[in-house]
């Protein structure tokens, strides 16, 4: 799918300078393409070049969170050309399909999927090329990070049990596939009363900060429960395009700027599975 040469991975029409991030949760909802997005947006606005690979196929949502228009662009053969937004570029099943249309394809097809992404989409020079993945513990996420073995894990969690107990999960599997977790990221971790600015703590306390501490890594971020957030991310307007001086805007400039300082050069001897 790709090589690793001179510190970067070389796609067959690209290349991927910094890092290759999988975002995973396990449990679903829990606001996996909603960091994604905006996590791409904080590192594109410290210089970053972004491309984001919508890996959760049946239930794609990064291009209206993105606000992103227009299609994807075959030129030739194999060579797509990816729709983007401010500069970052976004490979989505919903840029084949309508919104409101299920994806019925199988499994296999799905992974051909993934591959036809990394492969024929030219993506150009990238610093960053993040992957939203789909829910779940089962053959898809497993299945990607497996194929992506340079990639790092990014994983998004609420902090209730019911949330962190699945991410968990996500991180042991990833750690037997070798794949480093960059950290975690707490969604949803309290509710900020407009009128006092009291927090109410809605899902829980802690859970995060626990999660981590069994996983030996770092918690990135706790960011609030905001209508804001989700209202943005219905109308395709990220904080950072409009608000990026808001607290959550900072607390997103934040995480990129532990992700850029976590990841770890890409490692020529581990070599990608095709
Ligand atoms: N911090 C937040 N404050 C308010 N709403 C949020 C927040 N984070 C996410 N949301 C909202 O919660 C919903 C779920 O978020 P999102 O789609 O990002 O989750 P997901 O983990 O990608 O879900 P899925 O597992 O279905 O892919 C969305 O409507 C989103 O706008
Ligand atoms: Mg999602
Ligand atoms: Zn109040």
């Amino acid at each position: 799918m790709y090589e690793v040469k001179d510190k970067k991975l070389i796609l067959k029409q690209g290349s991927i300078k910094e890092g290759l991030i999988a975002v995973a949760s396990g449990k679903g909802g829990v606001g996996k393409s909603t960091v994604t997005v905006n996590l791409a947006t904080a590192l594109a606005r410290k210089g970053k070049k972004v491309g984001i690979i919508d890996a959760d196929i049946y239930g794609f949502s990064v291009p209206r969170i993105l606000g992103l228009q227009g299609q994807v662009i075959a030129r030739g053969e194999k060579e797509l050309i990816p729709p983007a937004r401010e500069g970052i570029k976004v490979m989505s099943m919903g840029s084949f399909v309508e919104e409101d249309n299920p994806v019925v394809w199988r499994a296999p097809l799905l992974f051909s999927v993934l591959q036809q992404f990394m492969e024929e989409v030219a993506w150009g020079d990238l610093d960053y090329l993040l992957l939203d993945l789909p829910p779940g513990t089962g053959d898809m996420p497993l299945n990607i990070m497996q194929k992506l073995p340079h990639a790092s894990l990014l994983l998004v969690t609420t902090p209730q049990l019911t949330a962190t107990s699945v991410a968990g999960r996500v991180a042991k599997l990833a750690e037997q596939l070798q794949i480093p977790l960059l950290g975690i990221v707490e969604n949803m971790s309290y509710f900020q009363c407009s009128n006092c600015g009291e927090r109410e703590y809605i899902f829980g306390q802690g859970g995060g900060k626990e999660l981590a501490e069994k996983l030996k890594t770092e918690l990135l971020a706790e960011l609030p429960l905001l209508p804001e957030l989700r209202q943005s991310s219905d109308q395709g307007q990220p904080l950072l395009f409009t608000e990026a001086d808001s607290p959550v805007g900072q607390i997103y400039l934040e995480i990129a700027e532990k992700v850029i300082e976590r990841v770890k050069d890409f490692d020529p001897s581990i070599k990608p599975l095709f």
